[in-house]
């Protein structure tokens, strides 16, 4: 896989596909992690000459436009991080060429959402062509390891038009997966939880060779999901007074901690109850202090809000440790799960 070190940015205007799809509450972004993971590519190509270093990406599921869902606030804490970024409310068109006119030596626009325009997901060709045109982008770059696993325009049709590198983050997560997935050290222990649900479902068979066990929780769980010999199921749950069951219960938490214990490699995917509310976060914190305590094992954390969520926990408990915590969730399984992944596939090689 080529990288951005085996290209010469010097001078160029360079297209960056992040994947900043953060959790955001009231407009204010609770974690920021795939944010701060992007800053090495952006750094590199700002210290190697690139132009201009224009950089999109998508955020939530957004039907049309809904400002709820805008990039602003990213842009804003990106701001933080790095100088010079600007943000411009589209992707395309007057506006977005305006503000590319206006950028310095080295600065970075992050455009809109690219979510708010059908074209995205229906990895249209013309709609991703309209981007390159308006930005003038002379290179791609690869970088939102966690929406790999989709065929979008941003992430695929991009490479009609483009020659596509890989970012610093996309190379260091397939490295850092690649070593998981050699001869993972048995048993292997798969739990996944979060609120994806048809997403997860074909998970749970791709894995069902692989790992040992597969332990079920989360939304997945509470819909109900058979069980097998290999796939256990939470059966009981916290729930609130209208009925709706919003974390695993006692006895689920037992059993998954049970299976930790046993686990030489532990993959953890979404998170156990509804963890925003700390009343249903019991499991998950039991779950993820298991894991964390265990230093002789492999564990991999990946998922948005089980990143977020271990991360805090981290934060509280620095006696903690996991062996890779992944700005991936549905990519990071699919992935390990030795799926083909369309935004990898069209990497330079
Ligand atoms: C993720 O959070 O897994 C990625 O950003 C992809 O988002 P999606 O599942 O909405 O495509």
């Amino acid at each position: 896989m080529k990288t951005i070190r085996d290209v010469n940015v010097k001078g160029k205007v360079v297209l960056v596909r992040t994947d900043f799809n953060v959790p955001i509450e009231d407009g204010k972004i609770t974690d920021d992690l795939r944010i701060r993971a992007s800053l090495p590519t952006l750094e590199y190509l700002r210290e190697n000459g690139a132009k201009k270093i224009i950089v999109i990406s998508h955020l939530g599921r957004p039907e049309g436009k809904d400002k709820t869902l805008s990039l602003e606030p990213a842009a804003k804490a990106l701001s933080k991080m790095i100088s010079n970024v600007a943000f411009v409310d589209d992707v395309s068109g007057p506006d977005v060429e305006e503000a590319v006119s206006k950028m310095p030596k080295g600065g970075i626009l992050l455009l809109q959402n690219l979510r708010f325009f059908a074209g995205e997901e229906k990895n249209s060709s013309e709609f991703i062509r309209e981007i390159v045109d308006s930005t003038g982008a002379e290179i791609f770059v690869q970088d939102g390891f966690a929406v790999i696993h989709r065929a979008h325009a941003s992430t695929s049709a991009i490479a009609e038009f483009l020659p596509v590198y890989a970012g610093l983050l996309l190379e260091k997560e397939i490295t850092n997966l690649e070593k998981v997935m050699k001869n993972p050290a048995k048993p292997l222990l798969l739990i996944l939880g979060g609120s994806k649900v048809d997403d997860k479902k074909p998970l749970i068979d791709a894995f069902s060779g692989a790992a040992d066990k597969i332990a079920v929780g989360g939304k997945i769980a509470a819909d109900g999901y058979p069980a097998s010999e290999k796939v256990y199921v939470a059966e009981d749950f916290d729930e609130d007074e209208s009925g709706a069951k919003l974390d695993i219960g006692p006895v689920a938490t037992g059993e998954i901690a049970g299976y930790v214990a046993n686990a030489k490699t532990i993959i953890w995917n979404g998170v156990l109850g509804k963890v925003e509310d700390p009343a249903y976060a019991t499991a998950s914190t039991i779950i993820a202090e298991e894991i964390g305590k265990k230093h002789d094992i492999v564990s991999v954390i990946c998922g948005g809000d089980t990143t977020g969520f271990v991360e805090n926990l981290m934060a509280e408990k620095p006696e903690l440790k996991y062996s890779l915590v992944s700005t991936g969730g549905g990519a990071a399984l699919e992935f390990l799960s030795g799926k083909t992944l369309p935004g990898l596939e069209c990497v330079e090689q």
